[in-house]
């Protein structure tokens, strides 16, 4: 017998989006030529000055001492912010823990989970984990609700709104419907959220059955920090307390995260850069020749130019035919330039870019890399 469950044994498990070594970055700055990172979805913009502040003020006393096992200050702000009652929210160490901790807590190998696919990575490897079974339910070719998805009897339904990789969004309505329809969990994942028109802390109200997942580490620009909530009725939340560690959340995280939240002047200036920044981004794409859906997100999920349709020869809705590695070669090109995006070529997801939204700085080193790579 191998040291591993059978599951862990066989699963590859999850690999996050490449983070440049230290010696990479001195070797760019040295150089004179910065790295450009739009790989894994981070703000290019810095938190308020708030949160050095606030970490700045913790005390020693502070850190002998064990956390708020339930992040009280932080419930209370957030609270405010959603328009519910503390005990609605449940502060998480990253948007990542509650996905875990919901896998955890409603899945097992005779209650599955569904989500359509394309879609965040992590939802199959967290089931592989689990033992549990993945029924995976193809968007069609816009990103639509896939209307299969109320009928799979899953005991967990995950819809990443707005989607990643696509940055597609979902109406509300729509979502309230299959809340209504499916008798067992509806998890919003809106780590994207802050980037988008609309959100859905409405259905949080209006049913039992939901739990919205929210990160800092986007809109907030806390990615380093890992502090990420759900908000969902108090009898979900105390299910999901059963399988929380203690002290998930550290005073630091904490104190950051309240500190961050708090200052929501801040946090709408910087959405509305990185809004007109991905409305410029996009433009410029299309008119090299990208394709792209509108993105409600902090980045954009782009074809090549000369890649050419399938004409449904294949059974993927977002097969296309052709070039299929036009996409991987635009992201060496890139990676020579020491520009760093994420490219898929997987079955579905085939010949596509991810570009994180930057600063104007970064998306015109990018975008003047992508013309001459594209124009060669
Ligand atoms: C769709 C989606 N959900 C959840 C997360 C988790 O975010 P975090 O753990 O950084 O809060 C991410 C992170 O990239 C994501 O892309």
């Amino acid at each position: 017998m191998g040291y591993f469950r059978d599951n862990i044994e066989q699963m590859k498990g999850y690999e996050p989006g490449f983070q440049p070594p230290a010696d990479l970055l001195r070797k760019c700055e040295t150089a004179g030529a910065g790295l450009v990172k739009l790989n894994t979805n981070e703000n290019p913009y810095p938190p308020t000055p708030a949160v050095l502040k606030a970490i700045s003020e913790i005390k020693t006393e502070q850190l002998r001492r064990y956390p708020d096992p339930m992040g009280n200050v932080f419930r209370e702000a957030a609270a405010k912010i959603n328009g519910v009652e503390p005990d609605w929210i449940m502060v998480c160490n990253g948007g990542d823990e509650l996905l875990s901790m919901a896998f955890t807590a409603f899945c097992d190998k005779k209650r599955p989970v569904a989500y359509p696919v394309p879609t965040y990575s992590l939802y199959p490897v967290l089931a592989q984990i689990q033992g549990c079974k993945a029924l995976e339910v193809p968007f069609d070719e816009e990103f639509n609700l896939p209307s299969k998805l109320a009928r799979t009897k899953a005991a967990l339904t995950i819809v990443c709104n707005p989607n990643a990789p696509s940055g597609t969004v979902i109406e509300t309505e729509e979502l309230a419907e299959l809340a209504a329809e499916i008798k067992g969990v509806l998890l919003i994942d809106e780590a994207y959220v802050d980037f988008a028109e609309q959100n859905c802390t409405e259905l949080v109200k209006q049913f039992d059955n939901v739990i919205i997942l929210r990160s800092l580490s986007k809109g907030y620009s806390l990615a380093g920090l890992r502090f990420g909530y759900a908000i969902a009725k108090p009898g979900l939340i105390e299910g999901l307390l059963k399988v929380k560690d203690s002290y998930n959340a550290d005073t630091i995280a904490i104190t950051a995260a309240t500190a961050a939240i708090s200052d929501q002047d801040y946090f709408k200036q910087t959405i509305e850069k990185v809004k007109a920044e991905r409305k410029r981004l996009s433009e410029q794409l299309r008119a090299m020749g990208f394709t792209l859906p509108d993105s409600s997100s902090n980045f954009v999920f782009a074809e090549p130019p000369s890649a050419t349709r399938s004409t449904g020869s294949t059974s993927s809705p977002q097969a296309c035919s052709g070039r299929a590695s036009r996409a991987k070669s635009i992201f060496d090109k890139l990676v020579q330039r020491n520009i760093y995006v994420r490219y898929w070529d997987l079955p579905g997801i085939e010949n596509k870019l991810r570009i994180s939204v930057g600063t104007k700085e970064q998306n015109d080193t990018l975008l003047s890399a992508l013309k001459e790579i594209v124009s060669a």
